[in-house]
């Protein structure tokens, strides 16, 4: 499958996910057919659509006169099978069970044509894992996003022992033509690239904040206003490089041996899970977000975020 042979997307599952990489593809102009087991988030589908244009309106990164034929782009179907029929792209975005995705890829395999490409937005699961059960894996691959997809640039495309290099290169290709920043990734190991970097630090602000080194509040401002930062322009391999290899090493050899290596869940964590508190979906984690409604929580998140995307947009070179 080449990038200029597909045409029509298939999302399944139109969940967090799959509804911001519905459209995401529409909007760059893909014919997208979603399907979801649940009938309200098929029904709800185009009006949260509508909402996250509407952010992208109001922040100047849209005109208005477009929202209707994107949404026009996009269709509901009331089988998975309608939804993939004809499609060149499919894109599961379900549930994150193993058994379930590997019925996924069982089932897609007699839904598509042999040249359809079948991508997992998996966070765990290789396409070795889940697409364990096909006849044809070649073209099958993990496209990961990042919520909100809609929004987040980076794509990690993760292609398995068992997929070719043409269906790589045509899906990193066609991440890069809907403007995402698609990185391939080699080797299927767990977490892919950016979880695993993710999890090191996420392991360690616990662990700092279970020793009482800062407050919660104090800790998260610490690491936007400083890392945070800095990693929104320069990736950490130059940050390197702009403090001193001479230096990095030194502090390496210094804090390496002080830092959190053991793989027990931290106790804070247990006792939020035990208590309910998961975070902004019930209205309390660590942090209490009881006085906002989860969707105003997330609208503030998105319109920061919106921002900070445009301006680094625009600090793009052009190439004229
Ligand atoms: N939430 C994140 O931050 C994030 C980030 C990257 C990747 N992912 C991955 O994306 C996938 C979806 O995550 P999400 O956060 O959107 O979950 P979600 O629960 O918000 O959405 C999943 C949707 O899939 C539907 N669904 C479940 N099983 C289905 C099936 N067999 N057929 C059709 N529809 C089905 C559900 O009804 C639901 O609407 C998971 O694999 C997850 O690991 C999530």
């Amino acid at each position: 499958m080449q990038l200029e042979q597909i045409r029509q997307i298939a999302v399944i599952g139109l969940g967090r996910m799959g509804h911001g990489i519905a459209q995401a593809f529409a909007t760059a102009g893909y014919q997208v057919r979603g399907f979801d087991a649940n009938k309200d988030a098929r029904a709800s589908l185009h009006q949260r659509v509508r909402s996250n244009l509407n952010d992208f309106v109001a922040n100047d990164m849209l005109n208005h006169a477009d929202v209707d034929p994107i949404l026009e782009r996009i269709s509901v179907t009331a089988t998975e099978g309608a939804a993939a029929a004809d499609a060149h792209f499919v894109l599961e975005a379900i549930a994150e069970e193993r058994s379930v995705k590997q019925e996924f890829f069982s089932r897609i395999e007699d839904a598509v044509a042999d040249t359809t490409i079948v991508a997992s937005n998996s966070s765990t699961f290789t396409i070795s894992e889940s697409a364990v059960n096909m006849r044809r894996p070649h073209r099958a691959i993990v496209t990961h996003w990042f919520n909100p997809p809609h929004i987040v640039p980076t794509v990690e495309v993760v292609p398995g022992p068992e997929t070719t290099e043409e269906i790589t290169e045509t899906t990193i290709a066609l991440h890069r033509k809907i403007g995402k920043l698609a990185v391939r990734i080699n080797g299927e190991i767990p977490g892919f690239l950016v979880n695993r970097v993710q999890m090191a630090m996420i392991r360690e602000v616990w662990d700092l904040y279970e020793r009482g080194v800062a407050s919660r509040e104090d800790i998260d401002a610490a690491i936007c206003g400083s890392i945070g930062f800095r990693l929104a322009t320069r990736g950490p391999l130059a940050i390197c490089d702009f403090g001193g290899i001479d230096i990095w090493s030194t502090v390496y050899k210094r804090l390496t041996p002080e830092l959190r290596s053991d793989h027990e869940l931290p106790e804070s964590i247990q006792t939020l899970l035990d208590a309910g508190h998961l975070g902004t979906r019930t209205g309390r984690g660590i942090h209490d977000y009881n006085s906002s409604s989860m969707d105003e929580v997330d609208t503030r998140r998105d319109d920061v975020m919106l921002k900070l995307s445009k301006f680094l947009h625009d600090q793009r070179p052009t190439k004229d």
